[in-house]
């Protein structure tokens, strides 16, 4: 069973500039939740309950929101304004926290790399919070928990993908597979932000994994690819040729919010969708 789900929160937020020079990007909140907190409810959900952030300097507000805020509890302690905790207290009551810091930004197959203190040798989720992905209603499985299902039938890491169009195909890590039944590919190629001539398909790679701990070593000998950095598309590609790696197209919205215009798309879902109706 996988139980633990790593979230590299370390990179800056450029995008999101002045808003992120002190605060953490994943702390940005979509209505009334940061970022960060859909997604370890996403992983508890799946039953991922042991969850590991890769941080980086000016992220302890991270920290600070998974723990107890005794000064907060008292004040508004049976006051109406209690049931305002309610998720972030469900969550903590669900998972475990640990955390590490990654001293340098060296791309994304580094900060997993960083990880390796928390996962051990056990198969893990990686969740990019970014990437907002939310199901129509509480009766669908999310996407973490169709990877696991995925996962405990081909036993190898999986990427969830969808498909994007030609001009922000450069935007995404990209799989060329071969569709094994529906929605699912066994991949061949796999390429970090090719332009549009580069790309081997329109299947992007969003920010879910489920990565065999075999990845590690694969990192350690990757060389730094796109940008400079230590990739973890070409990691995977290794581990794709060596053995078996996954693609699985999955049900459900997902959100870019690493950008303004994904960010803003996922605040008024999230509005109309959650907050009117009760559900946020
Ligand atoms: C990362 C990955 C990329 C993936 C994307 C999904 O890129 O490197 O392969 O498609 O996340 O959001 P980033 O957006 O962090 O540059």
């Amino acid at each position: 069973m996988i139980k633990k789900c790593i979230f590299p929160v370390g990179g800056y937020g450029t995008r999101f500039l002045p808003a992120t020079k002190a605060l953490a990007k994943e702390m940005l909140p979509i209505v009334n939740k940061p970022l960060v907190q859909y997604g370890v409810e996403e992983a508890l959900s799946a039953g991922l309950t042991e969850v590991g952030f890769i941080t980086g300097r000016g992220k302890r507000a991270i920290a600070d929101h998974f723990d107890i805020s005794y000064e907060l509890e008292h004040q508004i302690s049976g006051t109406g304004k209690e049931q305002y905790l309610d998720s972030i207290r469900k969550v903590m009551k669900g998972c475990i926290f640990s955390f590490t810091r990654q001293a340098e930004m060296k791309g994304l197959g580094h900060a997993i790399l960083t990880g390796r203190t928390l996962t051990g040798m056990e198969p893990f989720g990686v969740v990019l919070a970014d990437d907002l992905c939310l199901q129509e209603d509480n009766t669908q499985a999310n996407v973490l928990e169709q990877m696991v299902k995925v996962f405990n039938q081909f036993r190898c890491s999986i990427v969830a993908v969808m498909e994007v169009p030609e001009d922000e195909i450069h935007k995404y890590g990209v799989i060329k597979g071969e569709e094994l039944k529906d929605g699912l590919y066994k991949v061949s190629d796999m390429v970090e932000k090719p332009s549009k001539e580069e790309a081997p398909s329109n299947l992007a790679i969003i920010g879910r994994y489920i990565l065999t701990p075999d990845i590690f070593s694969i990192i350690e000998k990757t060389p730094p690819g796109k940008g400079g950095e230590i990739q973890l598309t070409d990691a995977l590609l290794q581990q794709a040729k060596d053995g078996c790696v996954i693609a699985y197209k999955f049900k459900g919205n997902r959100f870019d919010c690493g950008s303004v215009e994904g960010f803003v798309e996922a605040t008024n879902y999230v509005y109309e969708n959650l907050y009117l109706k009760g559900l946020a």
